[in-house]
């Protein structure tokens, strides 16, 4: 076997401030392009001699020959051992799980998370340090740094190692680990959870359906809710990973995982549904006839997690990202616990999850998690759901019915418009960005700006600080318009407009949410102008 030096440039492409990589699958494909980033990430963390690494990913196209490539790589350059998941496989929390339960240096995750896989769709590589969550701005930049100076990479003339044989294998003086993906994880869920009462639950007829949608957590599934806790066979659809997410987009809402809300809203619904999306971090939940946005879901889950094992203590506190919904803070208050707002990102609930300061944490944007791992884990969340329900003993729908009565509802949804004019995009927030200081006391329709701000974050653990973090217009009586740019998408710019509106009143709370917040997405409208801006004359998503 040979270690072989190829010459290189700089490569295109990643973002400065984003923990990882996600392009074209096709791009990642190009000659030496795979090579470039991995070199890149290896020079950004001072190298991997002597490192104990975790690799794996959601099994999407173009996943088993990225995985040998790395760990050519790997080995070639010092690493002492490799952690992988069997066939390439693992999901981000079970990664995530693996980084800090076997101590290591970090991990490599494989995955453009909900997006679509395949050929011509995209793929993405990031770096986990070693508390199990996405690397922090600081090893980032100097990723991006490394991306810029970049000059050579250096690889194992070798044959791909036997991902498939779990066990220790060799390659070229670096061994190389195969685990199964789900054991540890699985583990870990029953430390937290209620397993016989979630057991017992099913055995007295209690029907769902989990749609792992062809991606990572079909195997989870099928091992801890059908093999484990007893949900008959079927219960998981989806079930198998294809490298294409058998042709679908493996994003966990209710356009994308259509199939499932049919099922759920049909007239043989199952009493609990749930999905999750590509790599496994991401989750939706629903009930018979009811969805539950990923808000309320978080408010829900901080109100009843001390009815689970894991959280019987209760919560040292929570965290949201700003544009999700205040719901979450209004159980905090009444809990007496800390209730932090951060920017959009999971990577900005790490500190707070380190330092003790938040048990929970979540995102609008279909991300639960706790400070089990150090990602949103959408598996977990499922389970919490069901230990809480083994408990309560009561539907979903009136769950919802019973904790809006208590805390008031927040009614919330997320517009996007995407792929339109960056430029464009652009010139919309300068001008709004321009027009916020003179918005307070201007009313739109029967709606009045209380505070307008562009929201900038000061992480209360370390004191990094984030600026430019959304545009957020708040209204008398907790009404909210956010608007930001999509630090994610590919194409074009993708502008997200997130629409928030407060009902107290129980009697008045049984509104569709799009047309209780008729009102406020006319406010942004007539703030804005979002049509003249995009071009558009309705969002293309509405979550
Ligand atoms: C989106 C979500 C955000 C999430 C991120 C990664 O980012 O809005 O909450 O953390 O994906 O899953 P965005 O495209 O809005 O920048
Ligand atoms: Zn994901």
């Amino acid at each position: 076997m040979t270690i072989t030096t190829h010459q290189t440039t700089p490569i295109e492409g990643q973002k400065p401030g984003t923990s990882g990589l996600r392009k074209k699958t096709r791009t990642f494909m190009e000659p030496h392009y795979l090579e470039n980033f991995v070199q890149c990430i290896f020079d950004g963390i001072g190298g991997v001699a002597g490192k104990t690494l975790v690799l794996g990913g959601d099994g999407r196209y173009f996943n088993d020959r990225a995985a040998q490539v790395i760990l050519r790589m790997a080995a070639a350059q010092g690493a002492a051992r490799m952690i992988v998941g069997q066939g390439g496989l693992l999901s981000t929390p079970a990664a995530s799980n693996l980084i800090r339960k076997r101590g290591t240096d970090g991990g490599i995750i494989l995955s453009a998370s909900h997006n679509p896989g395949g050929p011509e769709e995209d793929f993405g590589i990031k770096f986990n340090t070693p508390n199990g969550g996405p690397a922090p701005e600081e090893v980032t930049n100097r990723i991006f740094e490394a991306t810029r100076t970049i000059e050579r990479y250096i690889i194992l003339e070798a044959h791909d190692v036997d991902l498939e044989t779990l066990g220790e294998h060799d390659l070229g003086g670096m061994t190389v680990e195969v685990v199964d993906p789900v054991t540890d994880y699985a583990a870990l869920m029953a430390e937290l959870f209620d397993f016989d009462a979630i057991s017992g639950l099913f055995a007295g007829g209690f029907t769902m359906r989990f749609d792992a949608m062809h991606a990572i957590t079909g195997p989870y599934a099928r091992r801890i809710i059908e093999e484990t806790l007893g949900a008959p066979a079927g219960t998981v659809m989806n079930a198998t990973p294809s490298p294409d997410f058998g042709g679908g987009h493996p994003d966990p809402n209710p356009v994308w995982a259509k199939e499932l809300m049919d099922i759920m809203m049909g007239k043989d619904a199952p009493d609990f549904g749930a999905a999750s999306d590509g790599d496994g971090d991401r989750n939706m939940i629903l009930g018979r006839g009811a969805y539950v946005t990923p808000s309320d879901s978080l408010a829900v889950l901080a109100a009843q997690a001390h009815l689970a094992p894991g959280y019987s203590a209760g919560l040292a506190g929570v965290a949201r990202s700003m544009p999700t919904s205040a719901a979450v803070d209004r159980v905090a208050a009444k809990k007496g616990i800390a209730c932090y707002e951060t920017p959009t990102g999971w990577k900005y609930f790490g500190s707070l999850l380190d330092a003790g300061r938040a048990t929970l944490c979540g995102e609008e944007s279909a991300g639960t998690g706790s400070d089990h791992v150090r990602e949103k884990d959408g598996l977990w969340a499922v389970l919490l759901w069901l230990n809480i329900l083994a408990v309560k003993q009561i539907p979903v729908a009136r769950m919802l019915a019973e904790h809006w009565a208590e805390y008031g509802r927040n009614y919330y949804s997320r517009h996007d418009y995407e792929a339109v004019d960056a430029g464009r995009a652009n010139e919309m927030l300068d001008r709004l960005r321009a027009m916020l200081p003179d918005l307070p006391g201007k009313s739109f329709g029967p709606l009045t700006v209380s505070a307008a701000d562009e929201f900038a974050y000061t992480d209360p653990v370390d004191g990094s600080y984030a600026a430019g973090q959304g545009l957020r217009i708040l209204f008398e009586g907790g009404s909210r318009i956010v608007m930001r740019l999509s630090g994610t998408g590919t194409v074009g710019a993708t502008l997200r407009v997130y629409l928030e509106r407060y009902e107290p009143d129980p009697d008045k709370q049984a509104e569709d949410a799009q047309a209780a917040l008729a009102e406020v997405i006319a406010a942004a409208e007539a703030i804005a102008h979002i049509a003249e801006y995009t071009g558009r004359d309705a969002p293309d998503v509405k979550t």
